[in-house]
């Protein structure tokens, strides 16, 4: 592997506990190996990082996702920035394929937190350079940062394995289940020559949403719903529920995390759902066997790879996009 135009020295990969899986990926795809780094915990709970590998004036990546545990990865992935920044790293950057704390981006109420803001505070505190991010809840959480922030968009994961199938999934139509995401499903649909529609979603508590209106028409259609993420898996099966209603022959769900709290599998399993597709921004485990019949996981490895070679080299990640479908924000 080459050390880049860069200027910080060779590119090192290292993984939190949770990314393993990925980070190999990435490696592969890099051609280099995943860097050595072990984690462990105190008796009492408080987690330690030790580096295997030389890191100084290197040029060194941390793959991490603040999924569940969201405070235990979340300090992980704090403490592991420290360790290499100790360690005389010569650039830290964090790649959080699913970025934890991202929906608590605003005051929509009085007196409650907008803790993506502080989780940002924390990292730049951590003395990281940058951080690379797929799907971000929100955009504007790239303002939250004064260091450059890549945004990538999983969308060219999800076009290619749709793609394939194009012509078996017939008369279709892309519902975005919550407003927030209709610029995707928009970009989706005409990716896949397919029309649109819209639900409008309220949310009733954090694991409970009312589906009302259905903008658009989807009788006698297959409909692909998109969301940046499924959690408690209320959205998309209401909203699933409420298409079959409208007279849809089959829905299939995508979203980029796979977030699958509380009741979400048995939800999902339950629901009118045929095909859930997911990405591997958050490990899936034993917890998803029971929808393994309908679970299909696509990989983000390659693009996290190609985006971490460009870094590197300080090439131009938009361009990355250029050829296919999405958009690096
Ligand atoms: C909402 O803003 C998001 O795009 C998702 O629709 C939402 O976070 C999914 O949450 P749940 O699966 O708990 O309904």
């Amino acid at each position: 592997m080459s050390t880049g135009t860069s200027g910080y020295g060779d590119l090192k990969v290292f993984s939190g506990r949770n990314s393993k899986h990925l980070a190999q990926r990435v490696c592969d795809h890099l051609n280099i190996p995943l860097g050595g780094a072990r984690t462990s915990l105190f008796p009492d709970g408080e987690v330690i990082t030790k580096l295997d590998d030389d890191v100084r004036g290197r040029d060194c990546f941390v793959i991490l996702s603040t999924c569940e545990p969201v405070n235990d990865n979340l300090m992980e992935l704090l403490v592991f920035c420290d360790c290499l920044r100790r360690a005389s790293a010569a650039r830290i950057t964090l790649v959080m394929p699913y970025f934890g704390y991202g929906r608590q981006d605003r005051k929509d109420e009085g007196r409650v937190p907008i803790t993506a803001k502080l989780v940002a505070n924390l990292i730049t505190a951590a003395r990281a350079d940058r951080v690379l991010a797929i799907d971000l809840h929100a955009a504007q959480i790239q303002g939250f940062f004064d260091l450059p922030v890549d945004h990538l968009s999983a969308t060219p994961v999800f076009f290619n394995y749709f793609q394939q199938m194009r012509e078996d999934l017939g008369d279709l139509c892309l519902v975005s289940p919550d407003v927030g995401n209709v610029k995707v499903a928009e970009s989706m649909a005409n990716l896949l020559d397919a029309d649109l529609a819209i639900i409008n979603k309220r949310r009733l508590s954090g694991t409970e949403v009312d589906v009302g209106n259905l903008i658009g028409n989807v009788a006698g259609k297959r409909v692909l719903m998109f969301d940046d993420m499924i959690s408690t898996a209320g959205t998309v099966c209401e909203a699933a529920r409420l298409v079959m209603d409208e007279g849809a022959i089959d829905v299939i769900a995508a979203a980029t995390h796979g977030v699958l709290a509380g009741k979400a599998v048995p939800r999902l399993v339950e629901s009118p759902i045929s095909r859930v597709v997911i990405t591997d921004t958050i490990p899936v485990g034993e917890r998803c066997e029971p929808l393994k019949d309908k679970l299909k996981v696509l990989s983000v490895g390659e693009l996290l790879g190609e985006a971490i070679r460009r870094i590197h080299d300080n090439t131009s990640i938009s361009a990355l996009f250029r050829s296919t479908a999405g958009v690096k924000r």
